[in-house]
């Protein structure tokens, strides 16, 4: 089978990324965490007084973008894949929840979008890629073999991201997280620009009930099935 694109979309938290990871791994192929490209804008913003307060400054932001710089670089000390904000690894802070509370507000800006759109597309070009987000097959790579779009219950969702925030020691609450899961949801499906919706010829993934390795399964099946 020649190199493919699969583009993985879905709700906030529900392990597109898990996934996609350990496609990327079996096949062989790039995996791009695209969402780690719209939350190292927030920390730039954040950081820089842009955001804060649930709020952006979108003016400002625009304007910044030229000064905002995205990397990834894969660590061979400890075999993960790092998110550089202009040279700087913030693998760990882009996951915390200052930038999960803004980074749906600064995905709904459309020169945002635009500037994260060319470099994916850029990242895809030779194709063998796993890309996830929430518009990798609707916007980024309309023409990808195989789409998949996954969800699950929003309880189930944020139990998980609970269990992964306490267990890198971080203190966070039950109903904070969820309460995230659930408004990051509203504001991606309802934004004006590439809002979060199923491609007409994606499959579907709900993984409330089934195991990481069952969906691995699963995923493979249909990429074999495209030979
Ligand atoms: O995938 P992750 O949850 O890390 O993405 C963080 C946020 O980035 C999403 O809630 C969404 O607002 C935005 N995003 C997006 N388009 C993508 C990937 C992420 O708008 N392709």
């Amino acid at each position: 089978l020649p190199p493919i694109i699969i583009a993985i979309d879905g709700h906030s938290s529900c392990g597109k990324s898990t996934v996609a990871k350990e496609i990327a791994q079996k096949l062989s192929y790039i995996y791009i965490d695209s969402g780690a490209m719209y939350r190292a804008v927030t920390l730039f913003a954040l950081r820089n007084n842009i955001a804060g307060n649930e709020q952006v400054d979108k003016q400002k932001l625009i304007q910044s973008l030229p000064e905002i710089k995205i990397e990834f670089r894969f660590n061979p000390q400890n075999l993960r894949n790092e998110t550089l904000l202009n040279g700087e690894n913030v693998e760990e802070e882009i996951r915390q929840l200052p930038v999960s509370q803004h980074v749906s507000l600064v995905a709904t800006i459309r020169e945002v979008r635009e500037a994260m759109v060319a470099l994916q597309q850029q990242m895809g070009k030779n194709k063998g890629i796993v890309m996830d987000g929430r518009d990798i097959g609707t916007v980024v790579f309309p023409e990808a073999e195989l789409k998949i779009f996954m969800t699950a219950r929003p309880e189930v969702r944020a139990q998980r991201r609970y269990d992964e925030l306490t267990a890198k020691g971080q203190q966070v609450a039950f109903d904070d997280i969820l309460a995230n899961v659930i408004e990051r949801d509203r504001i991606d499906s309802s934004r004006e620009v590439s809002p979060l919706k199923q491609a007409a010829d994606a499959l579907i993934l709900d993984n409330s009930d089934i195991t990481r390795q069952e969906q691995l399964d699963w995923v493979l099946q249909q990429v074999a099935s495209l030979t």
